[in-house]
């Protein structure tokens, strides 16, 4: 686990267990209820949200992405993903998703502290672009601003609010100081 600038919280990629499905199934839910954009529509049934993190968890065990969790003593406070699987002419790119805080734990830094650790995780991977999106209504892009994510540009009517409408998705990049993959890595 690390344990980034907040002692009392720990974070650290997780893995697949009935317990870490379970906990993340109901963040999930909860942030879709109260209307957080983050790919699906409110009511969220229990089986999708396992689902979809069964499967994910399943792409971590390959590599192909990171899950991390913020862990306060043994509840599950937070989480992001830090997508790796980009397409062979992309390899020094990752992609940030599934950014969510338990309601009761925010303005804490908790997504602060996971951001920070998913960048870190990124460098370590030797990525040095980072990208996401965030939608208009009710997304974070004020938060990404404020730790160093440009914004490219909007996209209009992108998706679904989980109560219904439709809103925009806000796309953001950053680059990070990673050791530069070598010309032959990158053209393989
Ligand atoms: C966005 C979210 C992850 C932020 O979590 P958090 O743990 O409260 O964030 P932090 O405490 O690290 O906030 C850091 C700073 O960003 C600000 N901030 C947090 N969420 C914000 C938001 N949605 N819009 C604008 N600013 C925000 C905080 O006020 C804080 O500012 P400060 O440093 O000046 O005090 C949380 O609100 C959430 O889970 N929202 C629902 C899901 C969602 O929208 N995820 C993003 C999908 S891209």
């Amino acid at each position: 686990m690390l344990s980034i600038d907040m002692p009392a919280i720990e974070i650290g990629p997780l893995s697949s267990s009935a317990e870490i499905r379970s906990m993340l199934s109901e963040l999930l839910i909860d942030v879709v209820a109260h209307g957080g954009s983050v790919g699906f529509m409110h009511p969220l049934p229990l089986e999708q949200a396992q689902a979809f993190w069964r499967n994910s968890l399943a792409a971590a065990a390959l590599g192909a992405r990171i899950v991390l969790g913020a862990f306060e003593r043994d509840s599950l406070i937070g989480t992001v993903s830090l997508l790796l699987d980009c397409p062979p002419n992309q390899p020094h790119r990752a992609e940030i998703a599934k950014l969510m805080t338990r309601r009761d734990h925010r303005g804490r830094g908790v997504a602060s502290s996971l951001i920070r650790a998913a960048e870190t995780l990124a460098v370590e991977h030797r990525r040095s672009l980072l990208v996401l999106d965030t939608a208009t209504d009710q997304g974070a892009s004020a938060f990404y601003e404020k730790l160093g994510y440009v914004r490219a540009g909007e996209i209009p009517d992108y998706a679904l609010k989980p109560h219904s409408g439709l809103t925009g998705t806000i796309v953001f990049w950053k680059r990070l100081q990673a050791e530069p993959l070598g010309a032959t890595e990158a053209i393989r």
